[in-house]
């Protein structure tokens, strides 16, 4: 297992995460390469022999060494800013494997990812249509285009993390893909090779995801009767993963229900995962500042916080919780809120957790390796987490912890 106990110490691979704080200090991102490996040889396996492209969704954890592991293991990328293509690129990554996806492009983002050779941009509305053909008009180059399509299909996820509804910003309406595509045709500086849409994060039922497949092929069908040939096919949507004891279904009925729709269709397949790649090869791992007896509650006050890992603030999300030292059968525990030194309520990694720990102690916040280090900050003007990744029995600094003067170094005073 990637994250097991080991003579009472919990380890990452074959490295005692007590060792990994030592050396590195807390709160500290710490990823296992073998089970990030593993969930990607995963999709590789279920989409066989077919003409696919696994794109990495960069947004989910986008380490430079995570994407330089994906490039190494043959993924492409999904991408949804500038920042995230420079990371792509700085990683090694193959710009003719990346994916644009994303409704608020800028002119220079569109640029930048044409002026690099990107396979597409996953075009959201038609006003994005008119800025892509306008930029690569104005530097001489034909824009690889596919249109998301909102299928109007409810993933039946957290409303936060639903994108495929008629009512979600995301998407181009169903009902105007095809005119859309026959305008890009028209344009001398747009080229449509590919069609997607993507209904929404943490799926757990492959059902919704399959009948969104049967809905772009549909529609992919009809353009191509209408003259136009597309080379791809993107069935977005993110596989869910166990957090807790969420009924869990393989990344094969997924992908086999796609590879059904799309039949004996020569176009690539693509799928663009992240978080169940990621996500539980993840953890991050804290001390206990202090034990605080409240009247109403029980409270471990850790060193990591909302700022380092947001999701249980943002979706109410549930991490495991475990002792880096196991505990023994007979320690007497109680039953703490987990909250971080941030000025917010809202700021808990975990409720209601029967744990036996004291001041000192190290615990590790489970499957946070998706939008955990992604979506942090440094509010309150905490530095960001330090990041390590584990590949057997080594451990890598993949991110230096962030040093406080970097917190401003940006910053200047007017001279009033
Ligand atoms: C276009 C697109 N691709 C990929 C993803 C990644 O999803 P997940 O991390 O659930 O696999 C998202 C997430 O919302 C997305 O919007």
């Amino acid at each position: 297992m990637d994250f097991a106990y080991r003579n009472g110490a919990l380890c990452a691979e074959q490295v005692p995460l007590e060792e990994i704080a030592q050396r590195f200090g807390t709160p500290c991102f710490v990823y296992s390469r073998a089970a990030i490996e593993r969930q990607y040889r995963a999709y590789a396996h279920a989409l066989g022999d077919r003409k696919a492209l696994v794109a990495y969704s960069v947004k989910a954890n986008s380490n430079l060494a995570i994407l330089a592991l994906m490039t190494r293991l043959g993924a492409g990328f999904d991408i949804v800013s500038g920042g995230e293509l420079a990371r792509v690129l700085a990683a090694g990554g193959d710009p003719r494997r990346v994916l644009f996806s994303g409704i608020g492009k800028s002119e220079d983002e569109i640029e930048q990812a044409l002026q690099a050779g990107i396979l597409c941009l996953n075009v959201e509305s038609e006003a994005e249509l008119e800025r892509v053909d306008a930029v690569a008009t104005r530097i001489g180059k034909r824009a690889p285009i596919a249109l998301r399509i909102n299928p109007d299909i409810d993933a039946k996820t957290h409303p936060h993390i639903a994108t495929g509804l008629r009512q979600s910003k995301f998407g181009v309406p169903h009902a105007e893909a095809e005119r859309l595509y026959r305008e890009a045709a028209r344009r001398a500086h747009l080229e449509p090779v590919g069609i997607g849409c993507h209904i929404g994060s943490l799926l757990a039922d492959p059902a919704p995801w399959i009948a969104a497949a049967e809905r772009v092929v549909e529609l992919a069908d009809r353009i191509e009767r209408g003259g136009i040939a597309l080379r791809h096919i993107d069935v977005g949507g993110g596989i869910g993963i166990r957090y807790r004891d969420e009924p869990q279904r393989s990344i094969d009925e997924f992908v086999g229900g796609a590879l059904r729709a799309l039949g004996a269709r020569r176009e690539t397949l693509i799928v663009d995962p992240g978080r169940s790649i990621v996500g539980n090869a993840g953890a991050l791992l804290t001390r206990v500042q202090y034990v605080k007896r409240g009247a109403a509650r029980n409270f471990l006050v850790v060193d990591a916080a909302m700022n380092d890992l947001l999701r249980p603030a943002l979706y109410d999300a549930w991490h495991e919780v475990r002792a880096v030292r196991e505990p023994q059968a007979a320690a007497a525990t109680a039953v703490y809120d987990v909250v971080g030194p941030i000025c917010e309520s809202a700021d808990f990694l975990a409720r209601d957790r029967a744990l036996a720990a004291r001041a000192g102690d190290l615990l590790a916040v489970m499957s946070a390796g998706a939008y955990g280090m992604s979506m942090s900050s440094n509010y309150n003007s905490r530095p960001r987490a330090a990041e390590v990744m584990v590949d057997g029995a080594g451990a890598h600094l993949v991110r230096r912890r962030e040093a406080v003067p970097e917190l401003f170094a940006g910053e200047s005073i007017p001279a009033w």
